[in-house]
């Protein structure tokens, strides 16, 4: 998968280099590509943004930049492109939108400051590209750079070869395989830890009465922190 993101801050994207994103990049599972959008830029300032039409707080991302730099991108390899606005008036991500993302060979980020970019640099790349608008969640950041760092992350981590056991992937939480419930409680030696004890069923070794627990311990959780998840049949 090729990746490349557009931003007036390529140095927030320097953790792509460490962990486990990193270690894909080294193994060439993933490519990544990290541009600065004022390379786009004409004057003497490289100016991103201007006073928004029609009056209000805040600035807004000038067109031409974003333009040039999704024709500049597109150019740079073949293949289509998927392209990934992060904005909190985006469609909430989820691991759903994770599994489809990562199913696609391009990947390109354009991360918006300020009041957001002009809208007819999204109109173009709706009608030119396979593009999302997504968010994070409700609440508001001051970019979209920790969003697309997010949004890699969740991506990167479910192609082939990057987590060593697959089985991992399974069982946590948002996990189709796990019927999208949250993930049930982990434990791991020692026995008894400040007068806690790990619970019983777990150091009995019946593997069925063990994944009963656990599915049980999976509804219970969810059931209390995200009732939204558990889908009523009727
Ligand atoms: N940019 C600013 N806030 C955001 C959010 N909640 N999700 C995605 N991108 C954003």
């Amino acid at each position: 998968m090729r990746i490349d993101v557009v931003s007036i801050f390529p140095d927030y994207f320097a953790p792509l280099q460490l962990s486990l994103v990193g270690k894909a990049i080294e193994k060439g599972i993933v490519e990544s590509h990290v541009h600065d959008l004022r390379r786009w830029t004409h004057d003497r300032h490289n100016t991103v943004d201007d006073t928004p039409y029609g009056g209000g707080a805040g600035m807004v991302m000038k067109p031409e930049p974003w333009g040039e730099a999704l024709d500049t991108v597109e150019a740079a390899a073949p293949g289509p492109m998927t392209v990934i606005v992060p904005t909190p008036a985006g469609r909430p991500f989820t691991q759903t939108i994770a599994y489809e993302l990562a199913a696609k060979p391009r990947l390109v980020f354009a991360c918006g400051r300020y009041e957001g970019i002009d809208q007819r640099v999204l109109d173009h790349s709706h009608d030119t590209y396979d593009t999302h608008e997504l968010s994070l969640g409700d609440y508001v950041l001051n970019g979209g750079e920790v969003a697309a760092l997010a949004i890699i992350e969740a991506v990167v981590r479910l192609l082939p070869g990057v987590i060593g056991n697959p089985d991992s992937l399974r069982e946590e939480s948002h996990s189709q395989d796990n019927d999208a419930l949250l993930e049930y409680p982990n434990y791991t030696k020692p026995p008894q830890w400040r007068g806690r004890a790990v619970p019983e069923v777990l150091l009995g070794g019946n593997h069925a009465v063990i994944a009963a627990w656990r599915r049980d311990e999976a509804l219970r959780r969810t059931l209390a922190r995200r009732p939204d998840l558990i889908v009523d049949p009727e």
